[in-house]
């Protein structure tokens, strides 16, 4: 009998240990990983955090900024790669850099001469593009070092990254809480949501200015990436590439992407539009349908088969074909990117909407909030059809 109850309890010691040892080594493989990226001048520490799903893809991204620092999914015969432009590390973020993988705010593209007048009152931004506001100003969002808290539920996890803009900051009105969460769920999307509160009427305009090269970062030109955009009508700009007020049909328009085209198909055509931004750097008005998040654009790379999906509640999306970026930049593992060696879609309101009430407003007020949401869905096609 003795013997029976010793054997039952040694028995049970095992399967105990056994369940620990398992809840153990399932712990011994997190899907997020905090470590230090670097320092600030200041002294302040910056983290990266490496987040992964459960289907091998992998992303990296660091809390100054709140700057996805690198982004790996799979291609059709399942290799992973890289596929945004960026650096190996904190420096190379630091400094006159296009943006690279961060957070824009608190307004997001161009605000004509930095000027807007809201309430009656006159406010006047920083001209670091020209004679424009570009992308918050001097030391946007970009530019910041945010307060970040990762987390972690059974197939979704990611980082919430917080930041007060001061009132004045910029020289934008009011106090502008700010909460960005990126989640990598199982089912290979990355969701970005935006909220924000302000104590005084400011425009407010948020988006993420990833540069992908579904190919991986460092290779060739975009030029055969094939878009398809839900999009009808885009905002025509003049030469400093503020919009003129006008939303242009895209009918027989070398931006039409109702029907997916590759990038390099039309894109050096004799049109003033693609000439005063040598390129595709455009807001498309998208297709809506609601308020919830809808497909606007999804983008194939043939050679690789890697596809994104881009879904938004937004009522724009710039795509900016790399115009401006020349092999001047030296990027992670000493890669030059060159001219359209990316594309961004930057889902967003459009450009300089404080000065054109034509526009969906951006304004936000004491007791709203602002939320939006957009979802990037990596997949790889098995062949090379494009739509
Ligand atoms: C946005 C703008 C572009 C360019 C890049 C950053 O996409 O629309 O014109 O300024 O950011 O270089």
């Amino acid at each position: 009998m003795a013997r029976t109850v010793f054997a039952l309890g040694f028995l049970l010691v095992v399967l105990l240990r056994g369940t620990a040892l398992q809840s153990e080594s399932k712990k011994s493989t997190p899907r997020i990983i905090e470590e230090r990226f670097g320092q600030l001048a200041d002294g302040r520490e910056v983290l990266i955090y490496t987040v992964e799903n459960s289907r091998r893809i992998r992303m990296r991204v660091m809390n100054y900024g709140a700057i996805i620092v690198s982004l790996e999914t799979l291609d059709r015969r399942g290799q992973s790669a890289d596929i945004v432009l960026g650096f190996d590390n904190l420096q190379g973020y630091q400094g006159n850099k296009p943006y690279f993988g961060a957070v824009i705010g608190r307004y997001a593209n161009r605000i004509a001469h930095g000027e807007f007048t809201l309430d009656g009152i006159k406010y006047k931004l920083a001209q670091n593009n020209g004679t424009n506001s570009l992308h918050g100003g001097t030391q946007g969002f970009d530019k910041v070092l945010w307060h970040s808290e990762p987390f972690e539920d059974p197939h979704a996890r990611g980082i919430t990254f917080t930041y007060t803009s001061k009132d004045g900051e910029e020289e934008y009105p009011g106090s502008l809480k700010t909460r960005v969460t990126y989640t990598l769920n199982d089912e290979d999307e990355l969701i970005i949501e935006y909220e924000a509160t302000t104590d005084k009427a400011t425009p407010v305009n948020l988006t993420q200015h990833a540069y992908f090269n579904l190919t991986g970062e460092g290779s060739k030109d975009v030029l055969q990436h094939v878009v398809k955009i839900n999009a009808d009508r885009f905002t025509p700009v003049d030469r400093d590439l503020i919009p003129t007020g006008e939303l242009r049909s895209l009918e027989r328009t070398p931006l039409d992407f109702t029907k997916p085209v590759a990038i390099g198909e039309h894109i050096d055509e004799k049109y003033e539009q693609l000439q005063f931004a040598g390129g595709y750097d455009h807001n498309f008005v998208l297709i809506k349908n609601g308020t919830e998040p809808s497909f606007a654009a999804r983008v194939t790379e043939p050679t690789s088969g890697r596809v994104v999906e881009v879904y938004t509640d937004q009522p724009g999306m710039q795509l900016y074909s790399g115009n401006f970026l020349d092999g001047t930049i030296i990027g992670k593992h000493g890669h030059a990117y060159g001219r359209r060696s990316a594309f961004c879609l930057e889902t967003q309101h459009f450009a300089d909407s404080p000065n054109h009430p034509n526009f969906p407003s951006t304004i936000l007020r004491p007791g709203g909030t602002f939320h939006s949401k957009t979802i990037y869905k990596f997949s790889a096609d098995a062949d090379s059809k494009h739509d």
